[in-house]
């Protein structure tokens, strides 16, 4: 929990200092104290000596807030996207042969996997990072995978936020028994929510109900992966539930939108997902004039969207979804605080952690306008310079 001066920072995403003065963010004991003028500094800071980071007339927005990943996976699907490059449509049951894969890493090989790839995502500067379960599918390969995620943590300087995702199919007839009787008694204490995959191949609308109320009863946070490959009404199920997020929501229609927008629901949309599937895009800007609160994510997974990439994820939201370098860049960062319900996150007030990206640019519009670049040029967490 360090002490850190931002100098020299052009501009700092939704802080005003005023009169297009240089800012400084100072951050002590890991928090965001003050984002003051340059000029103001000595008054803020004193004469102590401070370790600074100089931004050197670049723009400052929060650190990224990851909220929809499934880092804990073995084996890759190369040939599986191959496939789909030739004309093969995407099925859920693809997720068998990364749960294969999965079951047969060892505990060692599962931790590295995430520290690795959370070390990716770190480096395009997200700094908290949610991490689904869900390629165990029995109740000691779930558990596993969630030890992976806590043991992980300890080894990575980005922030993970556990959610159990037992129900990511429901390969047999009593397979939602299961988890509700079993697997959710085994992982509640490892994860802060549950997640239910409700869509075609996958759950119907009344499993997820069932699953989210169980994991609802053992203290988890409800949110659940919803019209992603057809509308089968599992945005209305999170409306209904008050779910954290409903998250996909390609074929989301003007009645849930308005649910969601009633009921505080999270959007969490996952345009890398579709670039990867070539599939149609979530209706991005109907949520938002719905009044729903939108959130950008990685989905990272070997299967539907393998990148680690927010600035990648920023770009698309621009060039497909179509909103602006603001609206995706709140997006990324207090959207995903949003769905995550955490208020100490994506956003740079003071009291906020101090969790901060330096874009190799003036503005954080260099991250849309250099689609698939390097546009980070630090990264800095609980205020320790990470990159
Ligand atoms: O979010 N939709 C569910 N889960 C992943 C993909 C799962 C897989 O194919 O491995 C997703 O797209
Ligand atoms: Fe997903």
């Amino acid at each position: 929990m360090a002490d850190l001066l931002v100098r020299r920072a052009a501009r700092v995403f939704g802080v005003d200092v005023g009169g297009g003065a240089l800012a400084a963010v100072v951050i002590a004991g890991g928090r965001v104290a003050a984002v003051v003028p340059e000029a103001g500094l000595r008054d803020a800071v004193g004469a102590g000596e401070w370790p600074e980071l100089d931004a050197r007339g670049r723009a400052v927005i929060p650190g990224f807030v990851d909220a929809h990943t499934h880092l804990v996976f073995a084996g890759d699907r190369a040939a599986e996207f191959e496939a789909r490059l030739a004309g093969r449509r995407y099925e859920a049951a693809g997720i068998q042969s990364t749960v294969a894969a999965t079951r047969a890493a060892s505990h060692d090989e599962l931790v590295s996997g995430i520290v690795r790839r959370a070390a990716a995502c770190l480096a395009g500067g997200t700094t908290t990072i949610e991490v689904k379960s869900g390629y165990g599918l029995s109740t000691q390969a779930e558990r596993r995978c969630l030890e992976a995620v806590r043991d992980a943590a300890g080894l990575t300087s980005a922030e993970l936020v556990p959610t159990f995702l037992g129900a990511h199919l429901a390969p047999e007839p009593d397979y939602i028994d299961l988890v509700v009787d079993e697997m959710l008694p085994a992982c509640a204490e490892l994860a802060v929510s549950c997640d239910a995959f409700c869509d075609v191949g996958a759950l119907t609308v009344a499993q997820a109900r069932r699953v989210l109320e169980a994991g609802r009863a053992f203290g988890l946070v409800p949110r659940i992966h919803a019209e992603e490959l057809d509308h089968t009404g599992g945005a209305a199920l999170a409306a209904e539930l008050g779910c954290a997020s409903a998250d996909h929501l390609v074929y989301v229609t003007d009645p849930d939108a308005s649910a969601l927008a009633a009921a505080g629901v999270v959007a969490v949309l996952l345009p890398a997902t579709s670039f990867s599937l070539r599939s149609r895009y979530a209706p991005a800007r109907k949520l938002l004039d719905a009044g729903v609160t939108v959130a950008l994510a990685t989905d990272c997974n070997p299967g539907t969207s393998y990148t680690t990439s927010m600035p990648f994820v920023i770009s698309l939201a621009c060039s497909a979804y179509g909103l602006d370098a603001d609206e995706a860049v709140r997006a990324a960062t207090a959207g995903g605080a949003a769905a995550l319900r955490r208020s100490d996150i994506g956003h740079l007030q003071p009291g906020a952690r101090g969790d901060l990206v330096v874009i190799d640019g003036e503005h954080w519009v260099e991250i849309a306008y250099h689609p698939g670049m390097d546009v980070i040029a630090h990264v800095v967490k609980d205020g320790a310079v990470v990159r």
